[in-house]
């Protein structure tokens, strides 16, 4: 039967990349819901929605014309015919994402194309990897899929977080480049927590610290967990 993985945790705690590659090894469809967010946030603003609108912002998300793939080989994230797997990685996306993500009718639409793109991987094999999805973001967990198979709160320390992500924007974690990334990731991080709870492991969530690990031994770690 289909196999259902569930990955959360905070910016720089390398969930994105981790599942995607768990993803690969386990022949799985995967799921990146932060690019839903990122593709929403996209939307608006290209739409010219005022993100301090709660309703605009909420109606614009409703009919967001989102095409994302589940193919952890060929990912694509297409808006309106427009490819926006790169701008969607942009400052300006990563500043702005927060205010879009704290919408609650945001939330309740997003979550809504999530559990479906769940569910039609659980049911069907219309990924031709095999059935089942790791499906990853900072609710998974504990609101979008409480009954995944395997549930996994991955997690790091404030300083390995700031230097991956360090890295990953600025090509390296010297001092200049953490201190460039740290307000925009915390700030992110603290405006997140206040409608998801990804900091601390749900009852039954198998937490998953990777400070310490190196991207393969996390993915092995991750791996594990699923075997057991
Ligand atoms: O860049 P990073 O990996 O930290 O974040 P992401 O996974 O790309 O998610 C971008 C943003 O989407 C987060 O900062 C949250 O505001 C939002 N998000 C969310 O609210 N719930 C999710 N399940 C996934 C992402």
């Amino acid at each position: 039967s289909a196999l259902v993985v569930a990955v959360d945790g905070p910016s720089g705690s390398g969930k994105s990349s981790v599942s995607r590659e768990a993803a690969r090894r386990l022949g799985l469809a995967y799921l990146d819901t932060g690019a839903m967010y990122r593709a929403a946030t996209w939307w608006c603003l290209h739409t010219g929605v005022p993100l301090d609108d709660q309703a605009a912002v909420a109606r614009c998300v409703r009919e967001l014309p989102l095409d994302q793939g589940v193919d952890p080989d060929a990912p694509h994230v297409v808006v309106a015919g427009t490819d926006i797997a790169d701008a969607i990685r942009e400052t300006a996306i990563s500043a702005a994402v927060s205010a879009v993500a704290t919408n609650l009718a945001v939330r309740d639409e997003l979550r809504r194309r999530q559990r479906a793109a769940i569910a039609t991987q659980s049911v069907a094999t219309s990924f031709s990897h095999g059935r089942g999805i790791v499906a990853e973001g900072r609710d998974i967990t504990t609101v979008v899929a409480p009954d995944a198979d395997v549930r996994i709160l991955l997690t790091a320390s404030q300083e390995a977080r700031l230097a991956r992500r360090a890295r990953d924007v600025h090509g390296s974690d010297d001092e200049a480049a953490v201190a460039a990334t740290h307000d925009q990731v915390l700030r992110r991080d603290a405006d997140d927590s206040t409608v998801a709870q990804f900091h601390v492991a749900a009852d039954g969530v198998v937490t998953l610290d990777s400070s310490d690990l190196d991207f393969e031994e996390t993915v092995e770690a991750v791996l594990a967990i699923v075997a057991q």
